[in-house]
């Protein structure tokens, strides 16, 4: 598939077949984790994939119901796999306390939290690398405080590492043709002239 193919075909997707995703393809998918950039390399990314029926089935429990009530396809419970996006934060201080990082011999004061951008990046990387394939992806915070500790908790993730979100893959039971099914359905997207800041 064309790169501006697969950038025109990436959305969130909130409707999934019941097909399996191939573990080849999977295995794909994920490894672009390897590609993805983090500050300094830190590589602080760390993904749990879940296909376990089980435990998709929990985590849908804790998060899929305000979907559902709003009129939505029961998406987190139908995709085949969830990925939990997990960030090390610890990885970021302990690559930035190394010499060539030191600033005036101390850590650096992270005006930016990077470990929650780099997480947001190796998301786009996914989605991508899934559209490629031909897959179809959507990404969900689990809800508040304590419905993101509940999932956390079935993720299996090592101590350490926090979770950003979770993304569901597999194959789309969207209508291509039809309006997207969120939040970029409900409102108009905004001019170029608002979005980008041209200092010539
Ligand atoms: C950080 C982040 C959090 C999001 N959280 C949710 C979510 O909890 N539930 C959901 O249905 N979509 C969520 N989305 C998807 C956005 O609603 C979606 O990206 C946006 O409406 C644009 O649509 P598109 O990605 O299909 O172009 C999230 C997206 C991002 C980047």
């Amino acid at each position: 598939m064309e790169f501006s193919e697969v950038l025109r075909h990436r959305r969130m997707v909130r409707a999934y077949r019941p097909d399996p995703v191939p573990d080849d393809v999977l295995r794909r998918v994920v490894r672009v984790i390897r590609r993805a950039p983090s500050a300094g390399f830190s590589q602080g990314h760390r993904l749990a994939v879940i296909t376990a029926p089980d435990v998709r089935a929990r985590i849908a429990a804790i998060s899929e119901g305000p979907y559902v009530e709003a009129g939505l396809p029961a998406w987190i419970s139908g995709a085949p796999v969830l990925i939990a996006l997990g960030i090390r934060e610890a990885s970021y201080h302990e690559r930035y306390q190394e010499p060539d990082k030191l600033d005036d011999g101390a850590e650096i004061p992270w005006p930016v939290p990077y470990w929650w951008f780099d997480s947001g990046a190796l998301l786009s990387l996914l989605q991508l690398a899934a559209t490629a394939e031909g897959l179809a992806t959507g990404f969900f915070g689990p809800g508040d405080h304590t419905q993101f500790a509940e999932v956390h908790a079935l993720t299996g993730f090592p101590a350490g590492v926090a979770l950003a979100g979770i993304l569901t893959l597999g194959y789309s039971a969207e209508d291509p043709a039809a309006p997207p099914s969120g939040s970029a359905g409900k409102r108009a997207k905004l001019p170029l002239e608002e979005l980008i800041t041209w200092r010539g």
